[in-house]
């Protein structure tokens, strides 16, 4: 009876794996939890809400809207029950989830009990996507089942096999026991994994002035640490970004530093060391700033304009040379030999561990929504990633951190 007590909102829509959610409610009962079922219209086409209303001992709900026969003159009653189902469960998993319901999630659609339900779901919810290999491999669902994880969702990745459209390959709904790991392990709070860990993050370009106007920059926009200081914060650490210019939004529960310079990201890191855990150094660092900076504008002449530079500080040096309690993650982003590059510089900054990418790697570098990221750590330790989604690499590199 592991889950004595528990309130399971469980969302079915059209897919053909809709069938396997009979015995996946069975599992639910039989550990002790209440589960209530909401299907989308198509759903029905898969399976019967005879049959679910029968297993879960609740009524299925699956219109929003009561029907209306006007040739009656009976009054309608109708609540907003959308908010209060929404409100009643502890987890709110959707199995199957088809590629149309992932997309109106991702979208705020809100057009049928089931989506509406997910707007004012105060639970976490757990998406588990089940679909035809094309569907599933295709970019706007790849996107889409990306942008779930960054919005805060939890998603069970599908397996590969045989498919009910007679092909085989990835999108396949896991077994209904999965779900049910799945589910015990998000109500059991073991995703929490980060809980009490104090996480510094830097993140985006720095901006480095040559007069009022212009600037010293780079074309870091900010993503990889973004999506590091999201993930980290979902996973339960208490995570503070300092971040150069950039247009992204701030991460639920992260705290934000905006700085512009160098120098100001030095002493944002500085003011913020105190009781940290992990420091993630994924900003994009000006190695120059200009000597002096000229007030007002510089007006253009007849001639060439020449700058004179010196070094900026060198943070990543300060926090390996100063480092006490805290695991030092440094980022490397070289357009060759960037593996060796790396190794040295574990070594000479004092790292614990580096994360490597290239950006002449189809799908790697600084504006893409994905990366291709190699982690080395300071026992040797090499592990090569796919191209994947920046959140899902910032995953990866969170797992690594718990192992140093
Ligand atoms: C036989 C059949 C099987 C289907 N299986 C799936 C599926 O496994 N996954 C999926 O994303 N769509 C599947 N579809 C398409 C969806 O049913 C369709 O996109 C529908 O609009 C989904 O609506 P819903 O998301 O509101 O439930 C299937 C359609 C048919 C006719």
């Amino acid at each position: 009876m592991e889950l004595l007590g528990k309130k399971i909102l469980l969302g079915i829509s059209g897919g053909i794996a809709a069938y396997k959610c009979c015995e996946l409610v069975r599992l639910y009962k039989k550990s002790g939890a209440e589960v209530k079922v909401i299907m989308t219209p198509s759903a029905l086409n898969f399976v019967s809400p005879v049959t679910l209303s029968a297993l879960s001992g609740n009524e299925v709900m699956i219109n929003m809207f009561p029907e209306v026969d006007p040739n009656r003159s009976e009054t309608v009653e109708t609540k907003t029950w959308h908010i209060y189902t929404g409100m009643w469960a502890d987890v709110f998993v959707i199995a199957p989830a088809t590629a149309n319901t992932i997309a109106k999630i991702v979208h705020g659609i809100s057009d049928n009990f089931l989506t509406a339900t997910v707007l004012s779901a105060r639970s976490p919810v757990l998406i588990s996507p089940a679909m035809d290999e094309d569907m599933y491999l295709n970019e706007a669902t790849s996107k889409n089942v990306s942008a779930l994880k960054e919005l805060g969702y939890w998603v069970i990745e599908p397996e590969s096999g045989e498919l009910a459209s007679g092909l085989s390959g990835i999108g396949r709904l896991p077994e209904p026991e999965t779900i049910y790991q799945h589910t015990l392990k998000l109500l059991s709070g073991a995703k929490k994994d980060l809980e009490g860990k104090k996480i510094l993050i830097t993140a985006g370009p720095t901006y480095e002035p040559i007069d009022d106007v212009r600037f010293l920059g780079n074309h870091s926009s900010g993503k990889m640490g973004f999506s590091l200081a999201m993930a980290a914060a979902q996973r339960g650490a208490d995570v503070t970004l300092v971040t150069g210019p950039t247009m992204l939004k701030t991460p639920r529960n992260v705290t934000r530093i905006d700085i512009n310079t160098a120098e100001e990201m030095f002493n944002a890191v500085k003011d913020n060391l105190k009781a940290k855990d992990v420091v993630i150094m994924s900003a994009a660092v000006a190695d120059y700033k200009p000597k002096s900076i000229v007030q007002g504008k510089i007006k253009k002449t007849a001639g060439n304009m020449t700058i004179e530079t010196e070094k900026t500080v060198d943070i990543l040096e300060y926090l390996g040379k100063n480092k006490s309690e805290y695991k030092l993650v440094g980022f490397a982003l070289e357009t060759e030999n960037e593996i060796d590059y790396a190794k040295g510089k574990i070594e000479k900054k004092n790292l614990d561990m580096i994360v490597v990418n290239n950006p002449k790697v189809d799908g790697a570098g600084f504006k893409t929504d994905t990366n291709v990221i190699t982690i080395i750590d300071n026992k040797g330790s090499q592990t090569e990633y796919p191209k994947m989604s920046k959140f899902d690499a910032a995953g990866n590199i969170l797992d690594k951190i718990l192992t140093l």
